[in-house]
């Protein structure tokens, strides 16, 4: 029996370029899906959390196009990690990380999506700041993408719905590993695939009111998603054999509501609709029959071309991820008091409590997704994302003081531990938003994650100054100890 984390853990820390780098029309990059996400900071937490303020719509597409406000934006200026990182790092390297998990943005090395060769300035950023973590002891361990694809990949070809940013996509990821391959540890080519079906415009680039059948089109630009993820993993292995290249998904972890037959068979489902199935097209190599109902009851019709089932059934996943920061429960009654969640809204389980941002906290529910996360695959297991949104205050000494965050997390590591103890071969734990960044639900700043403070506020205003919260030195020791101390 395993007593304890492996000897090499992957203690980390997770970002994505939209939410942390800012510098978004500089150094050559071209204008991204994210870039255009309108926020107000005036806007009340109801307005905030409201389905239409978060939905992007034609109209607020267009506007978007025509303005350089940074204000109303918050994408654009992230915590300007692309001028700070070298600062930031220092910071990482005290920490203790091992692994810094971040993700490439697609419109800094090709600007426009489509453009024939990459824009040099932005290689060398990502090649610069890897061979710095390099330098200082920390691993790389790369999204390809994390919901920013070119803008005009949008206008010209529909996002992806479209095969030709397939084939613009696989321009991209060939640039990656044949020029930063040799500075990368860990790959990912998608950030949650589960966010396309979810929230669409982050996680398939499609604006809802452009679309005449939107469902299908959803499940278009994910077939398409697939065989881009596929074809990567197969780039990968020929250009850079024995490269580690995983799948990841947003886990919804869920409980059936009560002992009903009922409710069982309803949480059978949704975790075969919202969890499985994406998994398991990456990890297994086709679609499960159990989606066969599904599109036939929803009408849904994919186009799939000759070959498709042979890229899926040839290029696997090497590991399995995903981010992890609730469980809700499944039931047949519609009636059922809802909550918040990451990417949706979830049913409430009464044994839970809830973040502020009404996420539930389950520590328990991370061994749960773990231990089946594990039996299913029986793939080594990395956590790309596990985390506390929360207020902070700063002290007049500067100070922060935020036991909360230290409690969630310590719950989360225990839980990690009793995980690998029953056997499941956990590799890593990318903490997400380490250092505090843009909420990528709400685009507001108040909702920090990190266990290093940025000084901005949901306007953007502030030094940008970053300081160490008491859950820095918590993590740091839990890391020094790998795992032991967590007091
Ligand atoms: C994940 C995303 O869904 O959740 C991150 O990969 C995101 O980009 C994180 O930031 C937390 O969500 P939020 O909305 O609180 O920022």
């Amino acid at each position: 029996m395993k007593t304890g984390f492996p000897e090499n853990f992957l203690w980390g820390g997770a970002m994505a370029s939209s939410q942390a780098e800012g510098g978004w029309d500089q150094g050559g990059k071209g204008l991204d899906t994210q870039d255009l996400r309108y926020f107000d900071p005036a806007w009340t937490r109801e307005e905030r959390a409201k389905k239409e303020n978060r939905r992007m719509s034609d109209a607020k597409f267009r506007a978007a196009l025509t303005t350089d406000d940074t204000v109303h934006y918050p994408f654009r200026h992230g915590i300007d990690f692309y001028h700070r990182w070298r600062e930031d790092l220092d910071l990482f390297q005290e920490l203790g990380i091992k692994v810094l998990r971040t993700s490439l943005c697609w419109a800094r090395i090709y600007p426009n999506g489509d453009d024939p060769t990459p824009n040099e300035e932005g290689l060398r950023f990502y090649c610069d700041l890897f061979d710095e973590c390099h330098r200082r002891g920390i691993k790389v361990f790369a999204t390809m993408l994390h919901y920013n694809i070119p803008v005009n990949l949008v206008q010209k070809y529909g996002g992806w719905k479209s095969r030709k940013t397939v084939e613009c996509y696989l321009r991209y990821t060939r640039t990656l590993f044949e020029r930063l391959g040799d500075r990368v540890d860990y790959w990912l080519p998608f950030n949650e695939f589960n966010a396309g079906k979810f929230n669409p415009y982050n996680g398939v680039c499609l604006v809802e009111d452009q679309e005449s059948d939107y469902q299908n089109a959803i499940f278009q630009c994910l077939h398409n998603q697939f065989i881009a993820n596929a074809l990567t993993v197969k780039q990968g292995h020929e250009i850079l054999p024995g490269s580690k290249i995983g799948g990841m998904i947003a886990r919804f972890t869920t409980y059936p509501a009560t002992c009903k037959p009922d409710d069982v068979m309803q949480m059978i489902l949704d975790d075969q609709y919202s969890n499985w199935f994406y998994l398991d097209v990456m990890a297994r190599g086709h679609y499960p029959a159990y989606m066969d109902r599904y599109f036939a009851q929803q009408g849904i019709h994919i186009q799939m071309e000759p070959g498709d089932a042979d890229i899926l059934r040839e290029n696997t996943i090497a590991f399995v991820s995903f981010s992890y920061y609730f469980s809700q429960v499944s039931t047949t009654d519609q009636g059922w008091e809802k909550t918040s969640g990451n990417l949706i809204m979830a049913n409430k389980n009464p044994y839970l409590e809830t973040s502020e941002w009404g996420w539930q906290k389950d520590p328990v529910g991370l061994r749960v997704t773990l231990n089946q996360v594990y039996d299913r695959y029986q793939l080594p297991v990395f956590i790309a994302e596990n985390g506390l949104g929360a207020k902070d205050v700063v002290e007049e000494d500067g100070s922060i003081h935020d036991p909360y965050r230290i409690d969630y997390l310590k719950a989360h590591v225990e839980q990690m531990k009793e995980a690998v103890k029953d056997g499941v071969d956990l590799i890593g734990y990318t903490m997400w938003g380490f250092i505090d960044l843009v909420s990528c639900g709400s685009m507001e700043m108040s909702k920090r994650y990190g266990v290093i403070y940025v000084d901005q506020d949901d306007a953007g205003h502030g030094t940008l100054a970053r300081s160490r919260k008491d859950s820095f030195y918590w993590y740091q020791r839990c890391i020094r100890s790998n795992g032991e101390t967590l007091d």
